[in-house]
C-alpha cells in the first residue's frame, strides 16, 4: 500500500502509455506457423500500416507535448514529480521508436532520407535515444548537472517533431499552441512574476 501511495503517479502514466498498445497489436497480423512472421494486415487482408503510423505518431507527439508541459505546470501550480516526468519521457521514446520501427518494416530504412519531414522525424528520434537511456535515477546521479543539459535536447526533439507533422499536414496546431504557451511561461521574467504571484497568495492564505 505504501509503495502504491508513493509511486502511483508514474504507475498511472505507465498504464496510460501501455494500454493503447492493445490497439497496435490488433493492427498486426502475427503468424507463428512458419517461424515468426508479422505483417500489417487486418483479418480481411487490408493494409493497416496507415492506421499504425497514425496511432504510434499521435501517441508519440502527445507524450512529447505532455513532458514539455511539466515545467510550465510546475511554474503555474507548484506541482512537480520527477518520476512522473521520467515515465512520460520513456512513453514518448517507446511510441516514437515503434513509429519508426513500423516505418522501416513497411518502407525500408533508406526511405527515411527521401523526404525532409522524415529526416526531421529521424533526427528527433535519434535525440530521443540518449534521453530515453538517461531517464532514470542512476543516470541523474551519475551525470549531475549535465543531466539537465542533456534533457534540454527535448526542445530540439519537439521542434523537429512538430516540423515533421506540420509538413505532413497532420494535426500539428494544437500541439504547437500548447508547447508554445509552455515556452512563453518559461521566459524568466514571466516565470518570475507567476512564481511571485503564487508566493504572495500562499503568504495571504496562512
Ligand atoms: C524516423 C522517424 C520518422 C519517420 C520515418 C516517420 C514517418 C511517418 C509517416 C510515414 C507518417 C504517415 C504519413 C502519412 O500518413 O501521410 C507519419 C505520421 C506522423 N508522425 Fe512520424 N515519422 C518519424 C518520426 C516521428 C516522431 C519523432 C514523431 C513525434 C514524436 C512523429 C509523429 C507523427 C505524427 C503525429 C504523425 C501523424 C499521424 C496521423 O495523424 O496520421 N513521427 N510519420
Amino acid at each position: 500500500m505504501r509503495f502504491i501511495k508513493k509511486n502511483y503517479g508514474w504507475m498511472i502514466v505507465a498504464i496510460l502509455a501501455t494500454l493503447p498498445m492493445l490497439v497496435v497489436f490488433n493492427l498486426l497480423n502475427i503468424d507463428f506457423t512458419n517461424g515468426l512472421s508479422i505483417t500489417f494486415e487486418d483479418a480481411d487482408g487490408q493494409s493497416t500500416i496507415d492506421m499504425l503510423y497514425h496511432v504510434t505518431g499521435e501517441f508519440a507527439i502527445r507524450w512529447m507535448t505532455a513532458v514539455l508541459t511539466c515545467t510550465p505546470f510546475f511554474i503555474l501550480f507548484g506541482v512537480t514529480n520527477l518520476f512522473v516526468r521520467q515515465a512520460m519521457g520513456v512513453a514518448t521514446a517507446v511510441w516514437s521508436f515503434l513509429h519508426f520501427i513500423f516505418f522501416i518494416q513497411a518502407e525500408g530504412f533508406s526511405e527515411t532520407f527521401t523526404q525532409v519531414n522524415y529526416i526531421a522525424g529521424f533526427v528527433a528520434t535519434l535525440i530521443l535515444i540518449p534521453l530515453f537511456l538517461t531517464s532514470n535515477r542512476k543516470s541523474m546521479k551519475r551525470l549531475k548537472s549535465n543531466w539537465k543539459k542533456l534533457q534540454s535536447l527535448a526542445y530540439a526533439a519537439i521542434i523537429l517533431s512538430l516540423l515533421h507533422v506540420a509538413i505532413l499536414e497532420k494535426t500539428w496546431l494544437i500541439y504547437t499552441v500548447v508547447v508554445g504557451l509552455g515556452f512563453m511561461i518559461r521566459i524568466p521574467i514571466i516565470k518570475k512574476q507567476i512564481m511571485a504571484y503564487r508566493a504572495s497568495r500562499r503568504a495571504k492564505s496562512v
